[in-house]
C-alpha cells in the first residue's frame, strides 16, 4: 500500500496567465463555429449526447458544491471521446476537396457512392495512444476509405486489435508516441497518404484544428445542458493533457464563451509525459519537451511535445498544472468505480480518471494551500471529463477490482 503524499504530485501555477480576450484563438472555438460543427457531428445515425453527470454525494465528502463529469466512455459506442475529433477533420477534409461547406453536408451523403467516385480512394494515416486512431480509423471506414494506424511501444495488444476491428492497417511500433508520430509523418508524404494527426506543429495545423474544434462540440453539450436546466457554469474545470488539444478545445470554448467570469482551467498530466508541467516550471512561455520511454498506465496522455495551438492556449488561460504518478489515476479509476450513497457509478479508464483522482487528492491529502492557491472551497462547481472507460479491460480489472497501484 502506498500513502499519497507530495512526492507523488508537483504542480505549478501558471505565471503567463492571463484572461486577456486573444480573439485570434478563441474565435475558432466560439458558440456558432461549435454548434455547426456539432450539427455535423450529429448528422451521423449513432451520435448521442452523452450523460453530465452530478456526483452530490462525492462533492459533500470532498466540501465543495457539485462535481459534474461528463461521461465519454459512452461516446459512439467507442468508449472514449476522441472520435469527436476525428469524425470532424476527416468529414471536413473530404467537403473541402468536394469544395463543399460541411454545414451544408451530412454524414450519409458523404457516404454515397456518387462522393465515394468523385474522390476515389483516400487512405488516413495516424499515430495514436489507441483512441484517436479508433476513432480515425472508424470514421475512415464509415465514409468508405481506408486507414493505417501506428501504435508506440508499449501499447496493449487490446487496443491494437480494437482498432484492426475497426478496418485500419495497424502495428505496434518500436517508438514512443513522439517518433512514431513523425514516422507516419514522412509515410504520408512518401504515400500520398492524408495524416489525421491529434497534435500541430509548424507547417501541419490545418486538420489539427479541426480536430480540437471537434473537441470543443463536447463543451457545447455541457454548457447547453446547464444552461437548459439553469445551473451555472463550473468554477473550476481539471483536463487531463497528452498533446493539449483536448485541453486547449474545452479552454478555448469556455473562454470564448463565458469570457466575462471564466472558470479555473487546471492541467494534470502523468509524471514521464509532464511536458506542460515542465514548461510552466521554466516558465519563459517556451515548450520544454520530455523524452524517452513513457512508461505510465496513462497510455492517452504519454505524449512529450504539445501541440503548439494547444500550448499557445494552455501557456495563456490555464491556471495551474499538476504532475502526477499513476496511484493517482488509480484512485480516481475506484472513486468512480464505487459511487457513495445514490451517485452514479462511471467505468472510467486510466487517462480518464486522472482529474478525478487529483480533485480527490486536492481535497483529501494536500496541504490547505493547494486548495487555496486554486481557490477550491464549498462555493466551488468542479467539471471534469471523464474522457475514456475501460479501453483496456484487464488494466481495468487489476486496478479497481485487484487493486493495483493501490494508496
Ligand atoms: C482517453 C484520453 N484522454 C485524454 C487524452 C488527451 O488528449 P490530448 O492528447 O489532446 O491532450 C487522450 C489522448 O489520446 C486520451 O486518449
Amino acid at each position: 500500500m502506498v500513502e499519497i503524499t507530495a512526492d507523488h504530485v508537483k504542480w505549478i501555477r501558471n505565471y503567463h496567465y492571463s484572461s486577456s480576450f486573444n480573439a485570434q484563438e478563441l474565435d475558432l472555438f466560439n458558440e456558432r463555429k461549435v454548434k455547426d460543427i456539432l450539427t455535423f457531428q450529429q448528422t451521423h445515425e449513432k451520435y448521442a449526447k452523452t450523460p453530465l453527470i452530478s456526483l452530490t454525494e462525492l462533492a459533500a465528502h470532498l466540501r465543495v458544491k457539485d462535481i459534474l463529469v461528463k461521461d465519454e466512455s459512452v461516446r459512439f459506442g467507442l468508449q472514449a471521446f476522441k472520435v469527436m475529433g476525428g469524425i470532424y477533420a476527416i468529414g471536413k477534409y473530404i467537403s473541402k476537396k468536394l469544395g463543399k461547406d460541411i454545414k451544408d453536408l451530412s454524414f450519409a451523403e458523404l457516404q454515397s457512392p456518387e462522393v465515394k467516385e468523385q474522390l476515389g480512394e483516400i487512405t488516413f494515416i495516424s499515430s495514436t495512444d489507441g483512441n484517436h486512431g479508433r476513432g480515425v480509423a472508424w470514421a475512415a471506414r464509415e465514409l468508405g476509405q481506408k486507414s493505417v494506424i501506428y501504435l508506440p511501444k508499449g501499447s496493449t495488444e487490446e487496443r491494437l486489435q480494437a482498432i484492426q476491428k475497426d478496418g485500419a492497417h495497424a502495428e505496434i511500433t518500436d517508438l514512443n508516441y513522439d517518433d512514431t508520430v513523425h514516422m507516419c509523418s514522412q509515410l504520408a508524404q512518401e504515400n500520398d497518404w492524408v495524416m489525421v494527426q491529434d497534435t500541430a506543429w509548424e507547417g501541419y495545423e490545418e486538420i489539427p484544428l479541426w480536430i480540437m474544434q471537434g473537441y470543443a462540440s463536447m463543451a457545447f453539450e455541457i454548457t447547453e445542458e446547464l444552461e437548459r436546466e439553469k445551473k451555472d457554469p463550473p468554477t473550476h474545470i481539471i483536463l487531463q493533457a497528452g498533446v493539449g488539444s483536448f485541453a486547449a478545445a474545452i479552454t478555448a470554448y469556455f473562454m470564448s464563451n463565458y469570457r466575462e467570469a471564466p472558470p479555473k482551467f487546471i492541467v494534470v498530466e502523468p509524471r514521464l509525459a509532464d511536458c506542460y508541467y515542465q514548461s510552466f516550471a521554466q516558465g519563459t512561455g517556451e515548450i520544454v519537451p520530455v523524452t524517452g520511454h513513457m512508461n505510465s498506465i496513462m497510455a492517452g496522455l504519454c505524449c512529450g511535445i504539445p501541440n503548439n495551438r494547444a500550448f499557445r492556449i494552455l501557456s495563456q488561460y490555464a491556471w495551474a498544472s499538476f504532475s502526477c504518478d499513476d496511484t493517482l489515476a488509480a484512485l480516481g479509476m475506484r472513486v468512480l468505480g464505487n459511487p457513495l450513497g445514490e451517485d452514479v457509478r462511471i467505468v472510467s479508464g486510466e487517462s480518464g480518471a486522472i482529474p478525478l483522482g487529483l480533485l480527490y487528492y486536492i481535497r483529501r491529502f494536500a496541504e490547505k494551500e493547494v486548495s487555496e492557491t486554486l481557490n477550491l472551497d464549498e462555493d466551488s462547481r468542479v467539471l471534469v471529463i471523464n474522457t475514456e472507460g475501460a479501453t483496456d479491460e484487464e488494466s481495468y480489472r487489476d486496478i479497481v477490482w485487484r487493486g493495483k497501484y493501490r494508496s
